[in-house]
């Protein structure tokens, strides 16, 4: 066996016995091309790249936090993603930090690339920065990075008071994951240290944020991008990331709380689907299947394959409009109407029931079509273009930014629960985007939807198959070549799917 075939299959078989299943991300290219018929639904072929006050001090123990400080502390839309700045090392270097609640490792730039301004210089912070002599790597389902791990002093300009020692991985090469437009230059992964490479032993932000600081193990989020058009230049949206509780004036109504089903991910359980007020009368384990998360670092909500196929045979039912062609449910397409005409009264809203705390329960978020029928860019004057906000997935439903736009979100971990309510800036024209309702009985439902179907069966058979192959490969290889094969890491499903920032427009 010639020498590099070995080790290609080596690093093939090392992907697949990881149980990875890449999946491509799919960007709009923005090289648009419209032509100047227009019709009530015009689609056109877009080119598609294999390049995202004292109430609420209360829940504050310590009395040392104050939430309003850090309102509007974000930056960002759902299409390149949601950040907050940071100031790292000694002096303090200013840098914008995308906001991930589907990772764990909090990473920076620190050698220049050609797509953000500036990164991270830790020979300017001598006196603080710790280099640990230990190599680390994060592969998203979008590009992935390569880096050391270190320590330095991080402060939050608008976060909780202090300065403090932070784990920070220092990006020194990467493949994708820097994207032009983009305006930050690091992330923060707020998931659990079990998503944490090189291993859960490098305790993440949120985790070292709270035993440092004694702030209560909570942290909630709003993201305001809900109705803006998703490619325009500058940064209009924004939010909030409340750091230690939640915030009374960044909601209306009740807090709807859902268990988190493990902590890893923050993993949840859906129990039911509905498009208009129509149920899609799935097995609900199938609304889970591998499993269900919400994560900021997602632009859509993503759905299980049969999920997905049985929404747009839903709405295309219910919109109104006989002549979608496939490609705009696949993504591959935009939708463009008549500047001013805007589309969203042909379609239905989407409801998604998830698990009350009381587990013969369940309450209901509702989109309206504003949030997942999303405007892209104003194309030549005269037309308005929308993309499909929901894409088909094969590692699970993902509660993405589409969704989170809608609620503000507590991710409550003291408890071991999320929580919606329903967003103060998930409005247009006075007009509300976002519905929550409940309780309503969760009896019509098996009493444990998740992890039922872990995956696809065919791709089971395949996984199965090529792994026996690599096994072979592998013995081989280890015996010809003495060569040190560990697996990567104990949880090695974890690495294919934190899939940051998806579908980003530039
Ligand atoms: C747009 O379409 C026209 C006609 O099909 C083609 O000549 C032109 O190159 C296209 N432009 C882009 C940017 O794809
Ligand atoms: C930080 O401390 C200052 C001065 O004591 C205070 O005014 C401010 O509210 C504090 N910020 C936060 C987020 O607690
Ligand atoms: C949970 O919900 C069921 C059904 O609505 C109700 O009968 C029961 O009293 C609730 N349990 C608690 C502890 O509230
Ligand atoms: C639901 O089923 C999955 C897989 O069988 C199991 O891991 C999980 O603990 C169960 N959850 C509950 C609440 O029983």
């Amino acid at each position: 066996m010639a020498p590099p075939a070995a080790l290609l299959a080596l690093s093939f078989c090392l992907s697949v016995s990881d149980g990875s299943i890449l999946v491509p991300l799919r960007l709009f290219s923005g090289n648009f091309n419209f032509s100047s018929a227009v019709g009530l639904v015009a689609l056109r072929q877009v080119a598609l790249t294999a390049d995202g006050s004292g109430l609420s001090l209360a829940s504050d123990p310590t009395g040392t936090v104050n939430f309003l400080d850090m309102v509007n502390n974000l930056k960002g839309d759902s299409g390149r993603g949601y950040y907050i700045e940071l100031s790292i090392g000694t002096p303090g270097q200013k840098m914008n930090i995308l906001v991930d609640t589907g990772s764990s490792n909090f990473a920076v730039a620190a050698a220049p690339h050609p797509f953000i301004t500036h990164f991270f210089n830790t020979a300017l912070s001598s006196s603080s920065y710790q280099y640990t002599g230990q190599g680390v790597a994060v592969r998203y389902t979008q590009g992935n990075w390569n880096g050391e791990l270190g320590m330095d002093l991080v402060s939050i300009p608008e976060g909780p008071n202090g300065t403090f020692p932070i784990n920070i991985a220092a990006i020194l090469s990467s493949e994708g994951f820097f994207l032009p437009d983009i305006n930050w230059q690091g992330i923060l992964g707020l998931a659990y240290p079990l998503l944490a490479r090189p291993d859960p032993s490098v305790t993440p932000f949120f985790d070292s944020l709270v035993q440092q600081l004694g702030i209560p193990d909570i942290f909630s989020l709003q993201m305001c991008g809900a109705g803006l058009s998703a490619s325009s230049t500058v940064d209009a949206a924004g939010g909030s990331l409340i750091m230690g509780g939640t915030e009374s004036t960044l909601y209306t109504g009740p807090v709807w709380y859902t268990p988190i089903v493990e902590e890893w991910y923050y993993q949840v359980e859906v129990l039911k689907l509905e498009v208009g007020n129509q149920n899609l009368e799935l097995d609900c384990k199938e609304y889970n299947t591998d499993k269900a998360i919400v994560d900021s670092g997602t632009t859509l909500l993503r759905l299980p394959v049969n999920v997905f196929n049985a929404l747009v045979t839903a709405i295309t039912r219910s919109s109104l409009i006989q002549e979608f062609s496939s490609g705009f449910w696949d993504g591959t397409k935009l939708a463009c109407w008549m500047k001013g005409e805007t589309p969203w009264r042909f379609f239905p809203k989407l409801s998604l029931y998830l698990r009350a705390t009381n587990s013969s329960q369940s309450f209901r978020l509702t989109i309206l079509p504003q949030l997942y029928i999303q405007q892209i860019t104003d194309v030549d004057g005269t037309l308005d273009c929308f993309r499909f906000g929901v894409s088909s997935s094969v590692n699970g439903l993902v509660i993405g930014a589409t969704v989170m736009e809608g609620f503000y979100v507590v991710f409550d971990r003291a408890q071991r629960r999320l929580g919606f309510a329903l967003s103060n800036c998930a409005v247009s024209a006075g007009l509300p985007l976002s519905e929550i309702a409940g309780p309503f009985s969760a009896a019509d439902v098996a009493s444990n939807c998740s992890g039922g179907v872990r995956n696809e069966p065919v791709l089971w058979v395949i996984s199965y198959a090529l792994i026996a192959v690599c096994a072979l490969v592998l013995i081989v290889l280890l015996l010809l070549l003495v060569v040190p094969c560990r697996r990567r890491n104990s949880f090695g499903e974890i690495t294919d799917e934190s899939s940051l920032v998806r579908h980003r427009i530039k």
